[in-house]
């Protein structure tokens, strides 16, 4: 019998990272926190950077990262991924974007807003500049149930046992599961990092509600199976048709390969404020604005799929009718 106790979460919570990720710890190993965005700020307090020191950030990037670099006074430094390049991680300007004074590497997998799973070959790329270079690592791997296709999600902290000393890795129940409400999040570090990690957090963070302890357990423990396979039928069907709608609308389409979010580039004739506001004002559709992603989502909107065929079908009939008034 589970109750919904702080130590019964870590326990499913280390049981499923064990299983999906190929950890081996236990709940001892666990840390609970209010989501994945507290993590960053903590990941850069234990990382021992003073005010001015780098912190790499891909561009685009999931934007509460730039924010965290910012409110902790870093500089952050942009590591590209392009568009037309398949947006591929590549680790010669990684190794480029890395100096004296990076402390931390800011890590998101899959990812946010390119919907990029990284390869093994990316992540070992990753791993061995952190390594060489001794530089600690945030990977936030939130979205590792939302992956397509048959591929598979690694966790870079399973790589060596060097990197997992560098590494802080966390997940939540706010995607898979639809619950950013509860604000429920867990991260893994080895024992020495969690023990900087726990003393950054005594007396700022404290764990999360019961509420988001007990979804956690019934979510993690027993239900996961069928609800995952159900979500990843339905995902795969919406992001069919809305590859299909956008791609006919002339946008250019990233290849979704993770998370349930669409980046299409929009080739029209007008800026990118004109482009947000038109399908915000006229088609009446929210979509996120690719460049709070950072530059490279210029002319980019950002789109959940995660609906039923209808209301896509609504919202993608919608921008289309707009559309049709600029071109
Ligand atoms: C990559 C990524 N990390 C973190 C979050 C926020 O997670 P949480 O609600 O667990 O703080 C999101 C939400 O969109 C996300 O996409």
């Amino acid at each position: 019998m589970l109750y919904n106790t702080d130590v019964n979460a870590r326990e499913v919570m280390a049981e499923r990272v064990n299983k999906k990720n190929g950890f081996k710890i236990t709940k001892d190993d666990i840390y609970i926190t209010q989501g994945v965005i507290p993590a960053m700020w903590l990941s850069i307090q234990n990382s021992g950077a003073k005010p001015g020191d780098e912190i790499v950030v891909t561009d685009p990037m999931y934007f509460p990262f730039f924010v965290a670099v910012e409110t902790c006074n870093m500089k952050p430094t942009y590591w590209k991924i392009h568009e037309e390049d398949g947006y591929k991680f590549n680790i010669e300007s990684l190794k480029k974007a890395v100096n004296k004074k990076t402390k931390l590497i800011f890590v998101c997998n899959p990812h946010n807003p390119s919907g990029r799973v990284m390869t093994k070959e990316e992540l070992k790329g990753i791993a061995d500049i952190a390594v060489d270079n001794k530089i600690n690592i945030m990977v936030d791997e939130l979205w590792d149930d939302i992956v397509f296709d048959g591929r598979k999600h690694v966790s870079l902290a399973t790589l060596s046992p060097e990197v997992a000393d560098l590494t802080v890795t966390s997940w939540g129940i706010s995607k898979t599961w639809g619950l950013p409400g509860l604000q429920c999040g867990y991260l893994t570090a080895t024992p020495k990092t969690m023990e900087g990690l726990k003393k950054h957090a005594k007396g700022v963070l404290r764990g999360t509600s019961t509420l988001g302890i007990a979804a956690s357990i019934a979510a993690l423990d027993r239900h996961g199976e069928y609800w995952i396979r159900d979500i990843m039928n339905q995902l795969t069907k919406v992001r069919g048709i809305a590859t299909k709608r956008f791609t006919e609308m002339g946008c250019t389409v990233p290849e979704l390969q993770g998370t349930y979010l669409m980046f299409p580039k929009f080739n029209v004739k007008m800026t990118h404020e004109e482009l947000y506001k038109l399908i915000q004002e006229k088609a009446k559709v929210g979509l996120g604005t690719g460049t709070e992603f950072g530059p490279e989502g210029e002319m980019h909107l950002r789109m959940t799929i995660a609906t039923s065929e209808a209301i896509l079908g609504e919202a993608l009939d919608r921008i289309e009718k707009v559309l049709k008034t600029v071109k």
